[in-house]
């Protein structure tokens, strides 16, 4: 499969640099459960997918580096040396990693590259942390910097924190970097910890919908909450409790101060520290095989979202509703940031059939869009092909 996905951007790097370059791929991530945890010191668990960002590559001799976004018919020159302070949007992401790079003082020479994706942009499966990590990778293995994938996801979310402007959590490139096919990576983003738990779904399988939408509040609101959860931490260390993060605290002490918290700043604190004990409820359900136990905690995870921590938007909470009540779905819940991007959902595959049709059928009567829907498959994490 990959074989064939890499054949066109192969034929169009030879024919624009001729050659014997590298081939590189990343997975996009789906995230089980965990969602806005990570940035607080808690708890994911997320899985690479099969869809890919790949990129073919070779050092180059000459003065400047040549990127071809094979995708959208762009290319974007620039010294790795003197990185320009103006470039593409989606150059930002690769030169955010030079620059990561570089401020460790591993210092690249020039290249030339072609990349493509199949992650569908915008649907929360983290088509740009796929960009980076491959990026990351393919850098570190061509000038052989010797940085291990812990490092280079570091790298990659400080490319996407202080280049690209977001201030996104770990998980995204530590699944694109960490992902093994058949396993989900239970993170703490506090210690960095983790380990794999294996993915045996049985008759199951997870459906994504995508709603389609990536409402503008998305970025704005995800700092805005980042902020929110650290006010409550420095209320806190104000209270005399040696906390670092939101994953210190206890739902116990949160009930305990909750006259202190102003009610917004309380549902925010509650949303994450109860998402964290479900993580762990997930995983324990997952692996006795107690699949109604770890749909129910999924409803939990998305009403949680939805009332607690504000990230939720119409078409999540509608098509979490309407799959809900039918014929073989165990569970569902927005999936991501929020504010549009994919719901999962885990589905028997007897009825998975029913609960397609019955959706697309739903969601084009309300919103006039048909929704794309993935089986999603897991995949390895960053690695040369
Ligand atoms: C986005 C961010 C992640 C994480 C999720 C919410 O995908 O990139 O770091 O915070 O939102 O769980």
């Amino acid at each position: 499969m990959s074989e064939s996905l890499f054949s066109s951007i192969t034929a169009s790097f030879l024919d624009r640099f001729g050659g014997s370059p590298a081939r590189f791929q990343s997975p996009g991530r789906i995230n089980l459960i965990g969602e806005h945890t990570d940035y607080n010191g808690g708890f994911v668990l997320p899985a690479g997918i099969d869809l890919c960002c790949r990129v073919v590559i070779a050092p180059t001799q000459e003065a400047r580096s040549v990127v071809v976004a094979f995708d959208l018919n762009e290319e974007f020159s620039f010294d790795a040396n003197a990185l320009p302070a103006q470039c593409p949007t989606w150059a930002a992401y690769i030169l955010g990693v030079i620059h990561a790079m570089g401020k460790r003082g591993k210092i690249i020479g020039n290249f030339q590259a072609v990349f493509s994706s199949d992650i569908p942009i915008g649907a929360g499966l983290s088509s740009s942390a796929a960009l980076e990590s491959v990026f990351a990778f393919a850098l570190n293995d061509l000038f052989r910097l010797q940085l291990d994938r812990m490092e280079l996801t570091r790298i990659a979310q400080q490319a996407e924190n202080e280049y690209v402007g977001l201030q996104c959590g770990i998980m995204d490139m530590f699944a694109s970097i960490h992902a093994r096919k058949d396993q989900a990576i239970q993170l703490d983003c506090h210690t960095l910890d983790f380990r794999y738990v294996p993915l045996h779904m049985n008759d199951h399988l997870m459906l994504l919908v995508d709603t389609g939408i990536k409402h503008e509040l998305a970025s704005s609101e995800y700092n805005v909450r980042r902020q929110e959860c650290e006010e409550v931490v420095g209320l806190f260390h104000d209270l005399g409790y040696a906390v670092q993060s939101l994953r210190d605290i206890t739902m116990q002490q949160l009930e305990m101060q909750r006259d202190r918290i102003s009610p917004l700043l309380l549902k925010r604190a509650r949303h994450v520290v109860s998402e964290n004990e479900r993580v762990l409820e997930f995983v324990k359900s997952m692996q006795e095989g107690d699949w109604q136990s770890a749909g129910q905690l999924l409803y939990a995870s998305h009403y949680s979202l939805r009332d607690d921590y504000a990230v939720s938007c119409n078409e999540l909470d509608f098509l979490v509703k309407t799959v809900k009540p039918l014929n073989g779905v165990i569970g569902s819940r927005m999936m991501g940031g929020g504010f549009g991007g994919c719901t999962i959902s885990i589905v028997e595959k007897s009825c998975l059939e029913a609960v397609m049709e019955a959706v697309n059928f739903a969601y084009q009567e309300s919103f006039g869009i048909a929704p794309k829907s993935y089986i999603a498959q897991t995949g390895n994490g960053a690695c040369a092909i």
